[in-house]
């Protein structure tokens, strides 16, 4: 599946897209350059699934913990990790089979940790406030 996004605010309805093109998958994993906006539509999921605190980066956690209207949600930041040890050290396996929603940025970081099924999502800045996003079932 292909969005068009023209600004933030066009984030919302596409969540909403996201979230019933992906049926029951629950493992979310987010490609895309720095500022791309990763952590900026998985607020706007996160919002979509009914969560009522604050999004923010889980960069010096790895991890945040949101409750959704029906769902747990985990969201992850592993750009800073060293190796993939350090991802198994902090239970990142017992998160990603918990059932629970998991958005993954920077999946790169643990390509050997990654579960078999998955929805990536890829964003491309195609302009300040535009871009491309390509959610595939997976498929990188
Ligand atoms: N259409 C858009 N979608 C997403 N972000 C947008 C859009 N237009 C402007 N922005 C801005 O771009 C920035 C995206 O930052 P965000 O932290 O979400 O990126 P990120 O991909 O998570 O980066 P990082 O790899 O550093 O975690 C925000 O300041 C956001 O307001
Ligand atoms: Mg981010």
């Amino acid at each position: 599946m292909l969005l068009t996004i023209q600004s933030v605010s066009d984030l919302y309805p596409a969540a909403s897209e996201i979230i019933n093109f992906s049926a029951n998958s629950r493992i979310f994993l987010f490609y895309g350059e720095m500022g791309a906006g990763k952590t900026t539509l998985i607020k706007a999921l996160c919002e979509c699934l009914g969560t009522n605190e604050p999004i923010t980066s889980p960069t010096f956690s790895i991890v945040n913990e949101y409750i959704g209207a029906k769902n747990k949600i985990y969201h992850f930041d592993f750009y800073r990790l060293k190796n993939q040890t350090e991802a198994l050290d902090m239970g990142c396996e017992e998160y990603f089979y918990s059932g629970a929603y998991c958005f993954i940025e920077w999946p790169e970081k643990i390509p050997d940790l990654l579960p078999e099924h998955y929805i990536a999502i890829k964003i491309n800045i195609t302009g300040e406030n535009s871009r491309q996003i390509i959610i595939k079932k997976d498929l990188i």
